[in-house]
């Protein structure tokens, strides 16, 4: 497997993630609130970067069943629906709905990433099944959405984690300097509430009184499913082995 870690999205350009399998990770907290929205029964998110951007698109789908979302300054953007806390996206508030969403750092990874072979969604939510739908690629890129061009602690040490179940009884391992420094961070940093309440991302989002939705992301494994981007729509894709490579895997952690 030949892996290649980027620990921001200003870091991405086409060139470097082109023909390769990616997966755009954002633990606090969007692609963990993608997840819990896509779990819990939204048609399909559209990924945006502006919010002005999101607003058009809205208004294009038709405003009866589609839901604004996003934040900036981790807060609700005014006149959107909803925020970018996985709480606020309940079964009984998003089912069957589109979702356009726009928030500072995870949206654009996702925009960044569009021009990958496939682009998957990953958090400490589903990398179990992210591993596993990772089964038999051999060119694999991690897009850390990181916090507006720089790192971020949580994202670097999920792709660590996610590393480590990709690395074991791979007979061929090519990996940047990034991915060796994400498997040294995994190594030292286990996922859990207190690591996410150590980040400083984490910390923001307690002065920001959004405190209660750490708990929330630092869930391990709690859903089996992996979203799929196409064409900046994510939708659920089954888990499981996908085409590609021929490298041997074992995904057990
Ligand atoms: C982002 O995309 O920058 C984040 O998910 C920020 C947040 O809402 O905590």
């Amino acid at each position: 497997m030949n892996v290649r870690v980027f620990f921001s999205a200003d870091e991405v350009d086409a060139a470097a993630i082109q023909g390769r399998t990616v997966v755009v990770i954002d633990v606090l907290r969007a692609t963990s609130t993608l997840l819990e929205a896509l779990a819990n029964g939204a048609r399909e998110v559209y990924a945006t970067e502006s919010t002005e951007e999101a607003i058009r698109l809205a208004g294009s789908l038709g405003r009866e069943d589609t839901l604004l979302c996003g934040e900036r300054r981790g807060l609700k953007i005014e006149g959107f629906d909803l925020g970018n806390s996985p709480a606020e996206f309940e079964p009984s508030r998003i089912r069957d709905k589109r979702l356009v969403m726009s928030t500072t750092n995870g949206t654009r990874a996702l925009v960044a990433s569009a021009a990958a072979a496939r682009v998957l969604i990953g958090s400490f939510l589903n990398l179990r099944a992210v591993a596993s739908a990772l089964k038999g690629e051999s060119l694999v890129g991690i897009v850390c959405a990181g916090k507006e061009g720089r790192f971020a602690l949580e994202d670097a040490v999920c792709a660590g984690h996610l590393l480590r179940r990709l690395r074991r009884a791979r007979k061929t391992w090519d990996a940047n300097d990034a991915a060796e420094a994400a498997l040294i961070l995994a190594a030292q940093y286990q996922p859990g509430l207190d690591f996410l309440v150590s980040t400083a991302a984490g910390r923001a989002l307690i002065e920001a009184g959004l405190g209660d939705d750490l708990p929330l992301c630092a869930r391990n494994d709690v859903y089996s499913v992996v979203p799929e981007m196409t064409d900046r729509v994510v939708r659920l894709a089954p888990p499981g082995p996908v085409h590609g490579g021929h490298d041997r895997d074992s995904t057990e952690s």
